[in-house]
């Protein structure tokens, strides 16, 4: 991947961060997919009253990727004002193994877009439970 494809989808998670819905913890987080044909595809996080129900913004960005039929990622870009860059959560580390195995993981801070700093699926989460045993009863 040249530097500019980095920087164009760290920048579309910067934009898509715009559109977070967190009135609770007022912690924006903007993420951006790109598809094996060159798409982006952007979701932002979004919080309920009822906590637990929020959704994380590499999540809304997954979902949004899927339902729009894109089943193959190069590479994810996460971005919040916080230091190093915002790390993924458990439960996204699990969708991504599942849905993204192969895609990088880029997270930057907005004040330092230019710093990122990658990662893989894999050791994001290794051993990950990709599968349910068919033979399973
Ligand atoms: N959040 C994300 O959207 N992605 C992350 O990688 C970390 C956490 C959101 C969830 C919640 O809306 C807020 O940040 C605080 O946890």
């Amino acid at each position: 991947m040249v530097k500019s494809g980095k920087s164009a989808l760290v920048r579309a998670a910067a934009k898509a961060r715009q559109q977070a819905v967190a009135p609770y913890s007022r912690f924006k987080v903007g993420a951006a997919l790109l598809t094996t044909s060159g798409e982006i595809i952007t979701g932002a996080n979004v919080e309920s009253a009822s906590y637990g129900l929020t959704c994380c913004a590499e999540r809304v960005a997954l979902f949004n990727a899927l339902t729009a039929g894109k089943r193959n990622f190069v590479a994810m870009a996460v971005v919040a004002r916080a230091r190093g860059g915002p790390m993924p959560c458990g439960a996204c580390r699990q969708l991504l193994a599942e849905y993204a195995p192969q895609a990088a993981v880029w997270v930057a801070d907005t004040r330092a877009l230019h710093a990122l700093k990658a990662f893989s699926v894999r050791e994001l989460l290794p051993s990950a439970f990709v599968e349910v045993p068919k033979d399973s009863d």
